[in-house]
């Protein structure tokens, strides 16, 4: 599988707030939200997809933005071997365990005997909607995923994934704006352009450019596939994960859903 993320680390920075690097909140409201109401306090959670690690940080701190007086074990995975040895750093500064990190696709989580089954709930956040090639099937890819998320979960669990409103990107992109993230860590400025190009069937790709300060930019090319709230239920359902709300949040380009399933309890 093609890591777009390799040796992007501290560039990364550019799509965090300090608060989230201080694992203060997880990065996505709905999810955060929803969690803080309904995780009880002592629940396994598995952040899939984890990156840096910050959102598997702030769940271990049981969100501190969101006081709950709740508490989680935490897990996390990524693909990516970069991704992963920050986040479990991260983790290790905070009292979590290197075990608890894992290298694994969401397919390859169906692998790991000793996760099967037992995970409370589980999140992917902003990482299911990218696609490892252009020519990858993304509905096959999208179902072998689900299929591996499925597995670590114990029935009755909750997954709570986000994917792009593409609607919504595609009038901000239509307007001629580019859609920009900055921010700002111990006095240094991150940046990242996204400058995106509309494919045929679906397919889209954005060439992200990086940079610290005044320091070189890294170009990275990102592939996407977009499936709207319908498709994305359909293949949850397939995989017996009962879809249970949906949120839409955010502005413009950075506009996504927020969907929590549950899996069938029987
Ligand atoms: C855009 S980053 C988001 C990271 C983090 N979840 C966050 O919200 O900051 C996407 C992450 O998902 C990981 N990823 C993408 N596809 C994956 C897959 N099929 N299996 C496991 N990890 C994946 C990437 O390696 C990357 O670390």
């Amino acid at each position: 599988m093609r890591d777009a993320y390799t040796g992007l680390n501290r560039l990364y920075l550019s799509m965090h707030t300090p608060a989230e690097v201080a694992g203060e909140d997880i990065n996505d409201p709905v999810m955060g939200d929803w969690l803080a109401k309904n995780l009880p306090s002592g629940a396994r959670i598995l952040d899939a997809g984890c990156g840096l690690g910050f959102d598997a940080l702030a769940l271990h701190r049981g969100l501190p933005a969101r006081p709950s007086g709740k508490s989680w074990t935490v897990y996390g995975s990524d693909f990516s071997p970069d991704m992963l040895a920050d986040a479990a750093r991260v983790g290790a500064a905070h009292g979590v365990p290197a075990s608890r990190y894992r290298q694994a696709s969401f397919a390859g989580l169906a692998e790991l005997p000793d996760w099967r089954q037992s995970m409370d709930a589980v999140t992917v956040n902003y990482a299911i909607y990218t696609q490892p090639e252009p020519s990858t099937d993304y509905d096959t890819y999208l179902r072998e995923s689900i299929e591996g998320l499925a597995a670590v979960m114990r029935p009755g669990g909750a997954l709570l994934l986000n994917f792009r409103d593409w609607t919504a990107l595609r009038a901000e992109q239509l307007g001629g704006a580019d859609h920009v993230v900055e921010n700002t860590h111990d006095g240094v400025r991150f940046h990242c352009k996204y400058s995106w190009s509309f494919g045929p069937r679906r397919g889209h790709m954005a060439t992200l450019l990086m940079r610290e300060a005044d320091g070189p930019v890294r170009r990275s090319d990102v592939w996407f596939a977009e499936r709207s709230p319908a498709d994305i239920a359909r293949t949850l359902r397939a995989a017996r994960l009962v879809p249970h709300c949906i949120k839409r949040h955010g502005v413009g380009a950075a506009s996504f859903f927020t969907l929590v399933a549950l899996k069938d309890p029987t």
